[in-house]
């Protein structure tokens, strides 16, 4: 088993590298095929080249690729043990979703696709993972959360419920990640941070009944681990390539992947809770109660070179009653701030419902770098909350003392840590 995972290591660290190389080749090649936005936060509008997703994409595959035949190799020289079909399937698709949520993602970046589009891409992309789940498992029962069990007992049959619920963790994780982003290097910092959840979570399962599901995952969650921290290097302040729509969703679609394949989609799911705070907050605006621009990121203040939360405007009249019922909840808890956009007139303003311009709202305005270090220092703080909250509700706590104690530090310096950054 170490073997393998070292020869993981290995071609992730080399796929790293090649990225490291490739990349600012690719660049100019981007530009030239019109695959480039501008940055918008920069005063001088610089036009970046978009998509680069797609390099570090491709490379995590062929680092995949070459690496399928080693977890099945002692089965190669062991004729007699015979060949487990079932998981080399179920490899094989976890792939084959993957890619198409490449694929997909790509043809997004390329043709700007509609929201409902966005939405129906992750759902046909999980098919593939979806039956090979059905062949070779379906289990659709889950084990019910302690506090719960009074209310529904110990556990529950979903099932075909259960397989809409999949094919919806696909899509909340590719959007999700898509719908926290706008500021330099977020999209990728905060993948690369659950990446690094996921595989210590993983690596501390490795000792439990369901190692293999977990090893599983590591065998993704590695080179997907190192391949963003390569990608990040790029992406971060002042960013030279925008990673696009399919970085998003070949991220969110990996970390679905191996949830479903490895069933903890709870736990995963423990390790999006700022971009589950940020999916709700912005529901409103998603489904058009209130305006919805194109671009909802901060927007820079020439003057200061700082960035403040965008805004949305809007006639009082021109709301639903629900709207403006929710309109002024969020803002009695304070979590926006509406404010008259003219002197005497009928339009208002308020600040956009992201996680991005809440923290700008409660902190005040930020260097881009602060904002981007300070949203990737909370998704660290929350993962560290996720274990904690993952280790009470299991007798994992008693087994894995050190790593409570290592999740509370973290949960003590962080703040501090972060305290600093919004000086
Ligand atoms: C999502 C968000 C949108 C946000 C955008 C930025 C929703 C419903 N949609 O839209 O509000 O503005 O992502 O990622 O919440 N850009 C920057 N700096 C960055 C990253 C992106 O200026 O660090 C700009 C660039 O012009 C880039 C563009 O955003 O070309 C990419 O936007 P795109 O990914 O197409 O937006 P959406 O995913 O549709
Ligand atoms: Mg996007």
């Amino acid at each position: 088993m170490l073997t393998i995972l070292a020869i993981n290591v290995i071609l992730s660290i080399g796929g790293s590298l090649v990225i490291l190389n490739v990349v600012p080749k690719f660049r100019d090649m981007f530009v030239k095929a019109h695959l480039s936005g501008v940055d918008l936060n920069k005063i001088n509008k610089p036009e970046i080249p978009e998509a680069a997703g797609v390099i570090s994409s491709c490379i995590f595959l062929i680092v995949m690729f070459m690496f399928i035949p080693f977890p099945f190799s002692q089965h190669f020289f062991n004729k007699q043990w015979g060949f487990p079909h079932q998981e080399f399937v179920q490899f094989i698709a976890a792939l084959l979703s993957i890619c198409c949520m490449v694929l997909l993602g790509f043809a997004d970046d390329v043709l700007n696709l509609k929201w409902r589009h966005k939405l129906l891409l992750p759902t046909v992309a999980s098919l593939p993972l979806l039956m090979v789940y059905y062949t070779n498992f379906n289990s659709t029962t889950i084990i019910i959360p302690k506090p719960l069990r009074f209310l529904l007992g110990h556990d529950l049959d979903l099932s075909a419920l259960y397989y809409i619920y999949m094919g919806m963790l696909a899509v909340f994780c590719t959007n999700a990640i898509n719908i926290y982003a706008g500021v330099n290097g977020l999209e990728v910092g905060q993948s690369a941070v659950i990446a690094g959840s996921l595989i210590l979570f993983n690596v501390i399962e490795l000792n439990g009944d369901c190692w293999s599901t977990h090893l599983f995952s590591l065998y993704f969650m590695i080179p997907f681990f190192f391949t963003s921290l390569s990608l990040y290097q790029f992406n971060k302040y002042p960013a030279r390539v925008f990673v696009g729509d399919t970085f998003c969703y070949f991220s969110g679609m990996t970390v679905a992947v191996v949830a479903i394949l490895g069933h903890f989609s709870k736990t995963a799911l423990l390790f999006f809770i700022p971009q589950i705070a940020n999916f709700v907050f912005s529901l409103p605006q998603l489904f058009h109660l209130f305006p919805c621009p194109r671009h909802r990121l901060p927007r820079l203040n020439e003057k200061t070179g700082y960035l403040d939360p965008s805004v949305f405007q809007f006639k009082d009249k021109s709301l639903s009653t629900l709207g403006r019922l929710v309109l002024k909840t969020y803002q009695l808890l304070g979590l926006v701030k509406v404010e008259q956009a003219e002197k005497d007139g009928e339009l208002f303003q308020s600040t956009n419902c992201t996680l991005i311009n809440l923290a700008l709202q409660l902190t005040g305005p930020k260097h881009e770098k602060t904002l981007a270090a300070g949203l990737i220092i909370l998704q660290v703080m929350c993962s560290g909350l996720a274990f904690i909250i993952r280790d009470s509700n299991s007798s994992l706590l008693r087994r894995y003392r050190t790593l409570y104690t290592y999740a509370i530090d973290v949960n003590i310096i962080m703040p501090n840590l972060l305290a600093k950054y919004f000086e």
